[in-house]
Formats: C-alpha cells, structure tokens, sequence
C-alpha cells in the first residue's frame, strides 16, 4: 500500500520499464518471479507473441485469478500461470516444462522478493536464475534493501510491524553490485531516490510524518538492473 510503503510509485514505474524495454530490444520471455498481483501481463503493450510465466504460491495465484475473473480481464499475450515454492528446485523444472526455454533470451522480474528472503535464500535464488539465463542476453531487474535501511532506527516500528504479521523483511546488502556480480549477474544499481526524482515520483508526495521518515530511510535502497554475465 502507497501510504505504508511509499517506494511503491518509482517501483511501478522501474519494472514496467524492464518489461517494455525488453520487449523494444526483442525479447520474447517474460518471467515475474513472485508474481503476486502484478497485472503486466493485462497492462502492458505486450505483443501477442511473447510469454509471462507468473511464478508464486498457489494460494496467492488462485486468489489473483479470482480477481482477474470477476474482472473479465485478458491478458495481451501468452500467460502462464504456474504455482510454486521458490524454495523448492522443482520450480525450475515446472517453468521449463511449461514452455519456458534457456536458450532463449528472458528477462526476469523479482520485484518486492528479495527483503523477505534470507541471504542464504537470496544466493540461491540468484544462482538458479543465472542456471536458467542465456549469458549476455537475459536479464534480471530486482529491488534491494541495504543493510543501513534495516539497521536505520526510523524504520524499526515499521520492521517489528511486518515482522508481527509474519512477514518480516530479513535481507540487505550495502554492496549489491559485488552480490550479484558472485552470482552470475553484472549488475547497473540505481538508488531509489536517484530513479523516483527521474520519474517525478520523489519524494512521495503527501505522505504522513512518519511514512516521509521511512521513505528518507529508503532513499539508498536500490533497483538493479543485470545482464547474465557471458561465460
Ligand atoms: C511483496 S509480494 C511482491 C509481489 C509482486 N512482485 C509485487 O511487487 O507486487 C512478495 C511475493 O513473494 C511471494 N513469495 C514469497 N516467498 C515465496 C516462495 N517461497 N515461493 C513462491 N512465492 C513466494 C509471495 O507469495 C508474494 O506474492
């Protein structure tokens, strides 16, 4: 929700702007790695011959469709749905029986994932990503918390908040580059600040005293953009 999290405005934009730039520079693969209610694949002008493979909980997915139906909304192209744990390897094996091809260039899409995943997770995540990537050819946008953020005390209310609803943000880095970079992915890594300023969408405008605290906080987090390194 824009009033708790007020990265949500430049985060919309950051993301569409991987999917259609990928689509400008022919890319055919989408995949939304936690898809959760992401709607791309109804909003974006996305050509008839592309794919969107939406990874997420089966849960969450059956939830989305019921929505979608009541809707009586049509996505623009190819969509694949496909109920998975991330944690589980078999997802990868779901994903390329469901038509989805390594050989062929992809982007990929972890928006909103990889705070609430451990480190541990976020490593593995990272390497099974590369193992399903065509070097120099498929990408990767993602966000990414800092260390700083999560240690920064104007943002510990809103922590302990996420934490009691059992969903707590567990991961940061201040070196996401050297991250990525041991896991296959050269990253381009903006500050959150730095791209919702070039959208017009910095500093959030109207927000609460202790929402504009949290976005002054959040203001070095980062939005990645990676390319599989060649091999
Ligand atoms: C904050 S939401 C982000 C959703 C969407 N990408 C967006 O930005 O609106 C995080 C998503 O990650 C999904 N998720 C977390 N852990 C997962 C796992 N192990 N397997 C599949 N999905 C997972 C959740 O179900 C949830 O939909």
């Amino acid at each position: 929700m824009p009033e708790e999290n007020p990265t949500i405005g430049p985060r919309t934009r950051f993301f569409d702007d991987s999917v259609v730039n990928a689509i400008r520079d022919g890319l055919r693969q989408i995949t939304l790695v936690a898809a959760g209610m992401d709607t791309r694949a109804f909003r974006l002008p996305l050509p008839p011959d592309a794919t969107i493979f939406e990874l997420d909980q089966a849960e969450v997915l059956a939830e989305k469709q019921l929505v979608l139906d009541g809707l009586n909304a049509r996505a623009r192209c190819r969509r694949v749905v496909l109920p998975v744990d991330l944690q589980d390897e078999r997802w990868k094996a779901l994903l390329t029986d469901s038509g989805f091809d390594p050989s062929r260039p992809a982007v990929f899409v972890a928006e909103g994932l990889s705070a609430y995943l451990t480190e541990d997770q976020n490593t593995r995540l990272l390497d099974d990503l590369a193992s399903l990537a065509t070097p120099g050819r498929s990408r990767l946008a993602m966000d990414m918390l800092s260390r700083d953020y999560l240690e920064n005390p104007a943002v510990q209310r809103f922590l302990e908040l996420l934490a009691d609803r059992g969903v707590p943000w567990r991961f940061g880095t201040n070196e996401p580059g050297p991250f990525l970079a041991g896991h296959g992915w050269r990253a381009d890594v903006s500050n959150f600040d730095v791209v919702g300023r070039r959208f017009g969408r910095w500093p959030p405008p109207g927000v609460a005293e202790d929402v504009a605290s949290r976005a002054a906080a959040a203001s070095r987090n980062y939005f990645i953009r990676a390319e599989r390194v060649l091999q």
